[in-house]
């Protein structure tokens, strides 16, 4: 498949904006947005430092699932997303990113059309992981790489934000958050081979005050973990896809 990004399907293309349907995060758009400028500022730019380690690697063209308000997509010059919220997609439309409202599950793309999709801090938002995973295999061409970006909920900052779910948090009330062997796991099963991790934010939540360099590996310490991943052909993962899931 040789699609180029900026030739969607007319019928894709008429579907922007065009599905009714309502998001939890509609009604939380506008404060999820605020926090960048808050406290949230030098969270983010810790963790685009993070992604820039990764970006030099990532074949093109890149998507972004679940792209919220579009900070993140373009930070790191990720030039579409797909996303279930109209409200956010209206923030990130004014952003510069192409975009389309549709779940990560769905069969929205025609199959190999990307070089890259992320998922930043999404995952643990979605209904199905493993259906988003697989949607986004099918939508990956051949050696195209999958990058998530995690809160682990065995982390310091994990263990927080389980404790605002627990709490009702207005967000965090809709995430499940998972563990660095069931996102391995996760990964493996769908068909993808974990290349590199990149940990950031050290330091504690509600006590981020400094800029931090990202490090390369996996920390269990770390705030917020990058995967990148690949996707191995077919033949090569039919074994791991038949092994039964634990989560
Ligand atoms: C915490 S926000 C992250 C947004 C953006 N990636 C960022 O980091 O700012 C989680 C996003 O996941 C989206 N989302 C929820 N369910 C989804 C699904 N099934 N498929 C794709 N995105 C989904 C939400 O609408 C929301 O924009």
């Amino acid at each position: 498949m040789t699609m180029k990004e900026d030739s969607f399907p007319r019928q894709q293309l008429e579907t922007e904006f065009a599905r009714p349907e309502e998001s939890p995060f509609d009604a939380l758009a506008s404060a999820y947005d605020a926090w960048f400028e808050d406290e949230g500022k030098i969270v983010f730019v810790i963790e685009v430092k993070a992604f820039q380690k990764v970006l030099p690697l990532l074949p093109k063209p890149w998507l972004e699932v679940g792209v919220g308000s579009g900070r993140f997509a373009q930070a790191l010059g990720i030039k579409m997303g797909i996303d279930p919220s109209s409200e956010l997609l209206t923030m990130a439309r004014k952003r510069g990113i192409k975009v389309f409202q549709a779940k990560g599950e769905e069969r929205f793309f025609d199959e190999e059309t990307f070089g890259t999709i992320f998922l930043i801090v999404t995952l643990c938002f979605v209904d199905s992981p493993l259906a988003v995973l697989q949607e986004a295999y099918r939508i990956l061409r051949p050696g195209g790489k999958i990058v998530l970006g995690l809160m682990l909920r065995d982390s310091p900052w994990g263990r927080f934000y389980s404790a605002k779910k627990d709490e009702r948090h207005r967000f965090y009330k809709h995430a499940t958050f998972y563990s660095y062997e069931e996102v391995t796991e996760l990964l493996e099963h769908t068909g993808f081979a974990v290349e590199k991790f990149v940990s950031t934010l050290f330091q504690k939540p509600n006590e981020v005050k400094a800029m931090e360099p990202p490090r390369e590996g996996f920390f269990s310490d770390a705030g917020f973990t990058i995967v990148v991943a690949r996707k191995v052909p077919e033949g090569d993962h039919k074994a791991s896809r038949e092994r039964p899931m634990r989560i």
